[in-house]
């Protein structure tokens, strides 16, 4: 069965081939990063704007690269939220105008579900998991008894990680998306020349904050002498990365104790961290807990993890109406 997948929810305009025998045939990002450079995160307006000149073009270089017509298509996967509702729109409307002219069914996909079931790209998922969801919007910890079936244990009170990376960036002079760059900046910071909080720790919920890490940074930064130097930005990058890592890490693995899962799993765009990735692995190792971390690839915003997620729907023999709406919020517990 051959699934087109497509992705506008935010800034990066995605379509993908997903065969649920080959697995990923191609997935191609077009990314609006340049664009919203300038402004220091994303503009929806121009987000929208940008998906509708970029779409079209993609879906046929997609066609053409994997060399298949619509006519061996099975159905369209489609990101319906959650998300910026003017970008979601324009996959949406580009998803039904296909299945409409062409007869073949269309799937509506939680961007959440999508995130999650990346990790099917790496092998199968094994059950009951953790599964820490991290990515610019979000930051939950969410119980997965199997494919389908999500219950949201908690997650932050403030800001997401991903935010916490980019809006830290702003304030150290780095350019947007800030979480790649501090990563690679972390590498070459020196251990323990900033110690930055790690809030809530004593609190028994699954709980993140992040804002307060944000001010940290803030005041570490006034308290610098101008120019900034790149060893500085590097120590307080290495900190802020130690930082949200051991937030993060601490509450996957107190629910994973807590509900004697078998597997833990990353996902969303912050799961491309190394320190995550790295911390997450030592500790799955050292509790038993089975993991392996997603692609790189499928990290970040893409189409082919909505295909996969999309798949395994129409494989379950669940489509959708062509008057599916979008939708800014709404948990993934909800989603059926
Ligand atoms: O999942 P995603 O592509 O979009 C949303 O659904 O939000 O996640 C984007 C977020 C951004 O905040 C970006 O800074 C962060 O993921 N990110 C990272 C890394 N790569 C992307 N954060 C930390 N380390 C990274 N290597
Ligand atoms: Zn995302």
């Amino acid at each position: 069965m051959k699934v087109i997948g497509i992705e506008t929810s935010c800034d990066d305009t995605s379509v993908a081939l997903f065969d649920t025998e080959q697995g990923v045939i191609q997935n191609l990002v077009s990314s609006q990063v340049e664009l919203h450079n300038n402004f220091g995160g994303v503009v929806p307006e121009l987000a929208s704007r940008a998906h509708l000149v970029n779409l079209i073009p993609l879906i046929d270089e997609l066609m053409n690269r994997s060399e298949t017509s619509l006519d061996d298509i099975d159905g369209v996967a489609v990101t319906a939220g959650p998300g910026l509702i003017g970008a979601l729109l324009v996959g949406l409307s580009t998803a039904k105008a296909i299945c409409w002219a062409r007869d073949i069914p269309m799937i509506g996909v939680h961007h959440i579900e999508g995130h999650i079931l990346a990790n099917e790209l790496t092998e199968p998922m094994q059950f009951p998991a953790m599964v820490l969801v991290v990515s610019g919007g979000h930051s939950e910890v969410i119980l997965m008894p199997e494919i389908g079936v999500y219950e949201r244990l908690g997650g932050t009170l403030d800001d997401a990680a991903g935010e916490a990376f980019d809006k830290s960036a702003k304030l150290i002079g780095l350019p947007y998306p800030g979480g790649p760059v501090i990563d690679k900046l972390a590498d070459d910071g020196t251990p323990g020349a900033f110690k930055f909080p790690r809030p809530l720790q004593k609190d028994p919920r699954i709980v993140f904050s992040f804002s307060g890490l944000k001010t940290a940074v803030r005041v570490a930064v006034d308290k610098l002498e101008r120019p900034i130097s790149d060893q500085q930005k590097a120590d307080i990058c290495y900190e802020l990365r130690e930082a949200i890592a051991d937030s993060l890490t601490q509450r996957l693995f107190q629910a994973a104790h807590e509900h004697n899962v078998k597997a833990v799993y990353l996902a969303g765009g912050v799961s491309a961290n190394s320190k995550l990735r790295s911390k997450t692995a030592e500790m799955a190792q050292k509790y038993g807990y089975h993991f392996l971390p997603p692609k790189m690839a499928y990290c970040t915003d893409n189409a082919a993890m909505i295909a996969c997620a999309g798949a395994a729907r129409l494989v379950a023999g669940h489509t959708d109406n062509l008057d599916l709406d979008s939708f800014a919020r709404r948990p993934i517990s909800s989603w059926k």
